[in-house]
């Protein structure tokens, strides 16, 4: 389904992103399974759901990346830019890693709402109003520097950090022109993480790494993707960031509807 982050690279990454995209399809599957088992009506699902929520705000890399990279200047005019991207539904490409819809699409449609403006797409509040997507075809869990650090070269300058401080000027956004209150925003959005981390294996492998260095990082992902997630009980803390510090109504899946 989806393929390539970067030109050049594309069979090594098919591989890995055909076997992480069966992992994380299992893992949707899971999220609606136990969603459809706690809700009597099937057909009022959807229903219920699309009149609670007014966005969705999503976070991740290509496999959730609905325009960012075809944005960004590093990214600009890749692979995803040319047919066959795009030719099965949207029949021209469409900024995403597929030659159609993503799984962010299918959920965005399931609630009823428009589809959230790519960030580097928009700039006002009235682009953000339905949402933002922050996911970057790319996009790396730990920041290019800490990867550099490590003999790691990343091909994208994008992190989770970036898009966790995009989601924060988006928040501002709204909440500086008053369209809605900020724990309103927070209180009537989905919140989507896509997958996060693959890229910087992959990294970490082009730049020549063992395998045994790859897995290394697996902690220093896992704690920055946690880290990103966790909702603390001090929203005053100042050295959270900003999907953090938005305390305790951040819904982190569609399981708590
Ligand atoms: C991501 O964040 C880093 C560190 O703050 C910054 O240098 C870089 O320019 C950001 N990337 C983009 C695309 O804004
Ligand atoms: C990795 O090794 C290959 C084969 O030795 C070499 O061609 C390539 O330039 C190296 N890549 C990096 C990023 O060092």
């Amino acid at each position: 389904q989806n393929t390539s982050l970067v030109t050049g690279h594309r069979a090594a990454e098919t591989v890995d992103m055909a076997h992480l995209s069966r992992i994380l399809v299992a893992l949707l599957l899971v999220l609606i399974a136990g969603e459809a088992a706690a809700t009597p009506y099937a057909g009022g699902r959807d229903a219920q759901l699309a009149s609670s929520y007014s966005r969705v705000f999503s976070f991740g890399d290509s496999l959730t990346d609905t325009g960012n990279a075809a944005i960004l200047p590093a990214t600009a005019g890749g692979p995803s830019s040319h047919a066959p991207y795009g030719e099965t539904y949207f029949h021209h490409p469409s900024g995403r890693a597929s030659d159609g819809r993503l799984i962010i699409d299918f959920i965005v449609e399931s609630l009823g709402l428009p589809q959230p403006t790519p960030y580097l797409a928009g700039e006002t509040a009235d682009d953000f109003r339905h949402g933002a997507n922050f996911a970057v075809g790319g996009a790396t869990a730990l920041d290019p520097a800490f990867l550099k650090s490590r003999g790691v070269a990343t091909f994208v300058p994008v992190s989770l950090s970036n898009e966790t401080s995009w989601f924060n000027n988006v928040l501002e956004l709204l909440d500086s022109t008053a369209y809605e209150e900020e724990s309103n925003i927070m209180a009537s959005s989905v919140f989507y993480f896509g997958e996060i981390g693959v890229n910087d294996y992959i990294f970490a492998l082009f730049s020549n790494r063992t395998a045994e260095f790859a897995a290394s990082l697996v902690p220093d992902i896992v704690a920055v993707t946690r880290s990103a997630l966790t909702v603390r009980s001090n929203p005053l803390d100042p050295t959270t960031t900003t999907l953090q510090k938005r305390g305790p109504t951040c819904h982190h899946d569609l399981r708590r509807p």
